[in-house]
């Protein structure tokens, strides 16, 4: 990782990781179905532990699920120390990717093969996944807000009702 790389604290940005996460999810999604993917999610990345200027990024990428067209890529982003040779986990992150044909219409993946526990327990829990943002989706659609459900919880967090908001609620 190079001085480049870093933000005003002297750590590798979190967005530079993120583009490489992204380049990775794009190599594995591709090479798995034989197509040109895009990213359609990505799903929540924890910085779990600062990249220092001068370690060497370590990323791990597995398709997780197949869909029709969609893939799951689990990631997996170490840091090496080179001198030490020690490695820290940074962060871990599922992205969705989808594979296009040349005039950008979806096509179907190759099913993944399930020949280990691992393999399964990836692909069970990316299920799990899936269901869980559908069901977030449902739950938080902007339409279905209503302000007065919630004012009471917004008062008890480090916030400054404003005017305009209470004149909303009534
Ligand atoms: C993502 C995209 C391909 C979805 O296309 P769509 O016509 O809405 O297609 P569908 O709703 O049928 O979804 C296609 C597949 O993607 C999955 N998908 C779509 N949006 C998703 C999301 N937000 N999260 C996870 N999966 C998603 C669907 O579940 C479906 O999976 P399946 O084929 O395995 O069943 C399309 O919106 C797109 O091209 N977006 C721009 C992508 C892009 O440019 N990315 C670069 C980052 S800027």
């Amino acid at each position: 990782m190079l001085p480049s790389y870093s933000n005003f604290g002297g750590k590798i940005h979190g967005g530079h990781i993120l583009n490489l996460m992204d380049q990775v999810a794009f190599a594995c999604a591709s090479r798995h179905s034989g197509h040109y993917c895009v990213t359609a999610s990505v799903n929540t990345v924890n910085f779990l532990n600062p990249v220092e200027v001068g370690e060497l990024l370590i990323m791990k990428a597995s398709i997780n699920y197949t869909g029709n067209s969609s893939m799951e890529v689990g990631l997996r982003v170490e840091a090496e120390n080179i001198q030490t040779g020690k490695t820290k986990h940074c962060n871990s992150s599922y992205f969705t990717m989808v594979a296009k044909d040349e005039s950008g219409k979806k096509v179907k993946v190759p099913g993944l093969i399930l020949d280990s526990t691992d393999v399964a327990r990836r692909f069970a829990r990316a299920i799990k996944r899936h269901e869980q943002s559908q069901l977030r989706s449902e739950q938080f659609r902007d339409e279905d807000f209503v302000l007065g459900d919630y004012l009471e919880v917004l008062k008890e967090r480090n916030v400054k009702i404003g005017e305009g908001l209470l004149g909303a609620s009534s």
